[in-house]
């Protein structure tokens, strides 16, 4: 069919034809902004999910209706090798300059971009030279300590007041978080503790895969009453036969129902393969409706998409032993896995690959569901290392 028309949208952060199943979530984060809009205490919370779920496309969503609200909201993503004050200054300069513009000379404002300043210059020696501009003098002795925990929560309590003095909001969304190192987690967490208990109006909207609840809660263990933990997971078969059959019918054209049905058994509802199946079953079609025949046709189409696009991105930067981790996993099957087995399967001692173990999940590549156990963080992805190598080989 014509490719040009093609709904759906394979793609990390890509907006679905159809954003399927996921209205809790998007009610939940209206009545949280609601409610700070109201000066009421506001929980932020953390996505949580494995990889291909949806979490970037939900913060965009959120960012959107942040937006519409007139709030001051903006979007980060946050690095393996990107310092967290590298990550947030450029955002919270912005924020407090538009809160700044909004209205007359205010000077809780004024402070809020002192206190940045002051922020920025000492940590000017560990990252370089941030601008903030507009020659504003710092605020001695506010958020200048030099170490992030004590400094972060100073910077987030003057923006939080600066928005409560030009009766805004201001809603920070944070992607992949668990690539932050403790120490910043750290600091996040007592920055909104700080916000919860004067009750500023500050939102956090995070996002992360599984091992982000864990690492907070070893940060601070008062993280979990801090925030709320919605999961977002696969979505049902009826969620999904929504999100195959409206951006078909939106185009005017039809799918048949064993094309549906296969869909959502080969995707097992991970939006992610929901949209490549789509996608390839569309162009793989010579004519309306798409029937299963042209499902089956398009499964080494999508193998090859998802290889490349989903299964690959961060594989090809393991180091050898990692990759072999994976594939003992992978031989074990889908998982989650003892951490024992999979030892075993490498015929090893389970501490000798400990640190493999840890340094695959700093990498996000797998979590720990329960002590001791091991997961991919991508679903489907032992098929995957079961295609890259065919073999486990011996060492
Ligand atoms: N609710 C949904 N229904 C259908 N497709 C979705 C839905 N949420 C996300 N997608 C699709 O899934 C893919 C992955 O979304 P993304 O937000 O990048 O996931 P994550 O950030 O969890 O890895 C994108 O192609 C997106 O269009
Ligand atoms: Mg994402």
């Amino acid at each position: 069919m014509d490719r040009v028309r093609n709904p759906f949208a394979p793609g990390a952060g890509n907006q679905p034809p159809e954003l399927a199943g996921r209205q809790a979530i998007l009610d939940r984060a209206d009545y949280t902004l609601a409610r700070a809009e109201a000066g009421r205490h506001a929980k932020s919370f953390m996505l949580i999910g494995l990889r291909g779920v949806g979490k970037t496309v939900l913060l965009n969503r959120i960012l959107n209706m942040a937006q519409d609200r007139k709030f001051r909201a903006l979007l980060v993503e946050a690095h393996e090798d990107k310092a967290l004050p590298e990550l947030l200054l450029p955002s919270l300069r912005q924020i407090l300059l538009g809160l700044d513009q909004i209205g007359r000379l205010n000077e809780t404002v004024k402070r809020g971009l002192r206190v940045l300043k002051s922020f920025a210059t000492s940590i000017k020696v560990k990252y370089g030279e941030l601008e903030i501009g507009l020659g504003i003098e710092p605020e001695l002795g506010v958020g200048d300590s030099g170490d992030l925990e004590s400094d972060l929560p100073e910077v987030f309590a003057a923006i939080g007041e600066a928005a409560k003095a030009r009766a805004s909001v201001v809603v920070l969304l944070i992607d992949e978080l668990q690539y932050l190192e403790e120490n910043e987690l750290s600091a996040l967490i007592m920055g909104m503790h700080k916000i919860s208990q004067r009750q500023l109006p500050l939102v956090l909207v995070g996002a992360g895969l599984p091992q982000l609840v864990g690492n907070m809660g070893r940060s601070k263990s008062y993280a979990e009453r801090l925030f709320e933990f919605p999961m977002v997971g696969a979505l049902s078969p009826s969620d999904a036969a929504v999100a195959i059959i409206e951006p078909v019918r939106n185009e005017g054209e039809r799918i048949a129902k064993s094309a549906v049905d296969l869909m959502i058994e080969t995707s097992q509802g991970y939006p992610y393969f929901i949209q490549t199946w789509g996608y390839e079953a569309w162009n793989a079609a010579a004519k309306s409706p798409i029937s299963k025949r042209d499902v089956e046709s398009c499964e080494a189409a999508v193998l090859k998409n998802l290889d490349e696009s989903f299964f690959r991105v961060r594989f090809d930067r393991l180091t050898a032993s990692e990759k072999r981790y994976l594939r003992a996993m992978a031989e074990l099957g889908a998982g989650p896995h003892r951490s024992g087995d999979i030892a075993d399967v490498l015929d090893v001692k389970v501490q000798s690959v400990a640190p493999t173990r840890n340094s695959l999940i700093r990498k996000g590549m797998i979590y720990s569901p329960a002590h001791g156990d091991t997961a991919f963080t991508g679903p489907l992805f032992d098929q995957f290392l079961r295609r890259q190598m065919p073999r486990l080989d011996p060492k």
